[in-house]
């Protein structure tokens, strides 16, 4: 086997007296993809940071090529040949593609002006050879994510990276762009470039790896060639025992009508949307993303102002209302943009839990610190979330602080609880104890909506789904009826019945 493209060596890492790494080493070989999974919080993005140059470690050191290297800026680490790619792309939104790529390293001219054309040639060089098509002139502005992550590789190619990392780039991915993502990730690892790609996504990192490491509370607990593992196997070593249900549906028996949804439409948007939830029910809102689902639950939570139709809740008949006032009828919504809808980040991980029941704890006088500790113990406790409930948000893991947002709306109890994409980025212990959550608040009669793009999930969870497609319900299945295939036939708009297509797709020998 050829050597170690880069070789970490014992790395420690602390923040305050938290200690995050506690001596890990990992190498990194050329024209192989090297997944790491771990918990949330088990320090997987810590690991990366130091090998982006954002964090130094306490103690530990680094080798590429055999040589010790000490990275204390990303930009060393982008000049020595190790770039990474983040969930959410930090390029400059104004500039082109080309000038985000070369941005503080512009070619210049024979006359010392900024040379667009070779910039803009280099760029499509670049772009050609990863099969993708994109205008390097264009703005960055209006790129999708995933659109922006492909910028950001390109800008690591021209950095000659050796190394490139990912930590949970396809967490916003749709289906097909993260098709696209792996087929440029094959590319670059036959180039001969070594990649590591954070995930928690296990279909994912079982079909682009060549090799598995485990982490678990900062150390690794398992690591060898994709051939040694099973998905089993890496469950056990992540979360220390064995998962027995991953879709813990307890069956109920619907109650009355919570939601009633009538002919919803916002202007290009999404339009004819009725449908309705009952108590206990688990109502999955199936389709690809830009579908509209997240915009109906946003116009249904008033968010966003409808232009027509009617959100009846129980008794209450909502119009042009806001959140404040959906929530005092019984709503509650669990966004899908964490960071910027679903915490503050300043504030401490209990008050953040308990602020939308400040209400009820302070139905007495004064909020009791007590009583606010407990709420927020008992949920985040349940959620399985690693972290101090007295410290900021801020410095939660990404998964962690996405059991904070859950843990705040539960802690509510609404009739009707709209989740959008809740298991993003959540390990899969936690996973399955976010399922296990909501199949007993439905049990004790909460309605919920359930919004995600993990089809398992959608099918192990739901009592019903509806399915969208370009802003419009295309389809509504049972349970029985719900399966991946159904699911996306009405999710990219096809009609007829999936039977009929498959007997003519027979009858052409085409089965
Ligand atoms: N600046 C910081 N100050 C204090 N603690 C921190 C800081 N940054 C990270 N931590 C802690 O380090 C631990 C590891 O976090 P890290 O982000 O590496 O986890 P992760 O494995 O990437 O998890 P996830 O799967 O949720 O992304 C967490 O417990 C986190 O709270
Ligand atoms: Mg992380």
């Amino acid at each position: 086997m050829s050597p170690p493209v880069i070789e970490l060596v014992d790395i420690y890492k602390s923040f305050g007296s938290t200690r995050v790494l506690e001596g890990v080493s990992l190498s990194l070989f050329p024209g192989e993809v090297h997944s790491l999974m771990g918990e949330n919080g088990a320090g997987k993005s810590t690991l990366v940071k130091i090998m982006a140059g954002l964090h130094l470690a306490d103690k530990g050191i680094a080798r590429m090529s055999g040589q010790e290297v000490l990275f204390r800026s990303p930009s060393q680490a982008q000049q020595a040949g190790v770039s990474v790619i983040y969930q959410e792309p930090t390029l400059f939104r104004d500039l082109s593609i080309a000038e985000n790529v070369f941005m503080h390293r512009q070619p210049n001219t024979a006359y010392g002006w900024i040379d667009y054309a070779a910039m803009n040639r280099a760029v499509s060089e670049h772009m050609s050879q990863l099969g993708v098509s994109l205008r390097p002139q264009d703005p960055v502005l209006g790129l999708s994510i995933a659109d922006q992550q492909i910028v950001e590789i390109i800008k690591a190619l021209t950095f000659e990276a050796k190394v490139l990392i990912m930590d949970e780039p396809t967490a916003a991915l749709s289906l097909e762009e993260v098709k696209r993502l792996f087929q440029v990730v094959e590319r670059l690892r036959n180039k001969g470039v070594a990649l590591m790609f954070v995930s928690h996504r296990l279909e994912e990192v079982f079909s682009i790896s060549q090799r598995i490491t485990v982490m678990r509370d900062g150390r690794v607990v398992g690591s060898g060639p994709l051939q040694e593992w099973t998905t089993e196997e890496v469950i056990r070593k992540m979360v220390g025992r064995s998962l027995d249900a991953l879709y813990p549906k307890e069956k109920v028996e619907p109650g009355k009508v919570v939601l009633r949804a009538r002919d919803l439409r916002r202007a290009g948007v999404f339009k004819e949307i009725s449908f309705e939830v009952r108590a206990g029910e688990i109502v999955g809102l199936a389709g690809l993303v830009g579908a509209g689902r997240s915009e109906v639950a946003r116009a249904i939570f008033g968010i966003d102002p409808l232009d027509s139709g009617e959100v009846v809740i129980g008794e209450t008949a909502l119009t042009n209302h806001t959140p404040q006032m959906a929530m005092a009828a019984g709503i509650g919504l669990v966004p899908e943009d964490r960071q910027q809808q679903g915490l503050v980040m300043e504030m401490t991980v209990m008050r953040n839990v308990t602020l939308t029941v400040l209400r009820q704890v302070q139905r007495f006088g004064l909020v009791s610190k007590e009583k606010e500790r407990e709420i927020a113990a008992q949920w985040t406790e349940r959620m399985r979330l690693k972290g101090h409930i007295e410290e900021p948000a801020s410095i939660l893991s990404g998964g962690n602080q996405q059991k904070v947002v859950l843990a705040k709306w539960l802690a509510t109890r609404p009739k009707l609880l709209i989740v959008d994409e809740p298991t993003r980025g959540v390990d899969v212990g936690a996973k399955s104890e976010v399922h296990r959550t909501l199949s007993q608040l439905a049990q004790q009669g909460m309605a919920i909506i359930m919004i995600s793009s993990d089809l398992p999930e959608v099918i192990g969870m739901a009592d019903r789904v509806l399915v969208m497609h370009e802003g419009k319900l295309t389809a509504e299945l049972a349970r029985s009826e719900a399966t991946e295939e159904a699911i996306m036939f009405a999710a990219t708009g096809q009609t007829g019945s999936i039977r009929d297509q498959k007997a003519k797709a027979t009858s052409n020998g085409q089965s």
